[in-house]
């Protein structure tokens, strides 16, 4: 089985991009090696956390384009040219249109700070979902790492992790503790369960090979 070459698409501070170097680094990406990391933004913090991990950083800025299309097919053109094989959004914060999942299908990981399908969906992101989770009222929340078909946050399930709701959470104490408890643990999980060929996708269920 050949190394997995992953690119990991960020938006912003990129510490889902730090657990899965951290990860790498302790050698618990088992069969993958994450060899590009392509911002939507210039001067994101992920990019400097790249550098600092020796690797290769890339801008392919939203702000350049008329529209998601047009971004998104300048982005498959870019992971086509890099050889990628499993392509992550960790804080990718805009939606990729047909053309990423025709590209990479059921080759795309995306995390989501809620527990789907609860507060999932367009305008649901960042610190939204946080906002949303806490004006609804629920008690318990957490994060989800899913394939990437054509609806946003619709694709087959990969991992799931519960985090409690405490009395006098913010917003920024929810996202902190669900990044904590959550989606630093099951994203870099999911990333090397892909990596060993132990996911497998069957209509909307994914099954996970024991070893
Ligand atoms: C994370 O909580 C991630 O799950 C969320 O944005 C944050 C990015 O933080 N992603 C979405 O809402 C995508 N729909 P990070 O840049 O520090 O990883």
């Amino acid at each position: 089985m050949s190394t997995k070459r992953i690119a990991v698409l960020v938006s912003g501070g990129g510490t889902n991009l730090q657990a899965l170097i951290d990860a790498q680094q302790a050698g618990k990406l088992q069969g993958g090696e994450i060899v590009a990391v392509l911002s939507s933004k210039a001067g994101a913090y992920a990019l400097e956390r790249a550098a600092k991990a020796g690797i290769p950083g890339y801008v392919v800025a939203r702000k350049d384009f008329d529209s998601n299309q047009a971004m998104t097919v300048a982005l498959v053109e870019k992971l086509k040219a890099l050889s990628i094989d499993l392509v992550v959004l960790a804080g990718f914060m805009h939606i990729l249109t047909s053309e990423m999942v025709a590209a990479y299908p059921n080759a795309i990981l995306n995390v989501h700070p809620a527990l789907i399908p609860s507060f999932c969906g367009k305008g649901a992101y960042g610190l939204h979902v946080h906002e949303q989770a806490l004006a609804y009222g629920v008690k318990v929340t957490g994060a989800t790492v899913h394939f990437v078909n054509e609806e946003p946050d619709g694709g087959p399930i990969v991992l799931q992790k519960a985090v409690a709701v405490q009395e006098g959470d913010t917003p920024e104490i929810l996202q902190r503790r669900v990044m904590e408890e959550a989606e630093w643990l099951i994203l870099p999980q999911a990333v090397s369960l892909f990596c060993q060929d132990r996911l497998s996708v069957e209509g909307r269920i994914v099954h996970i090979k024991e070893v």
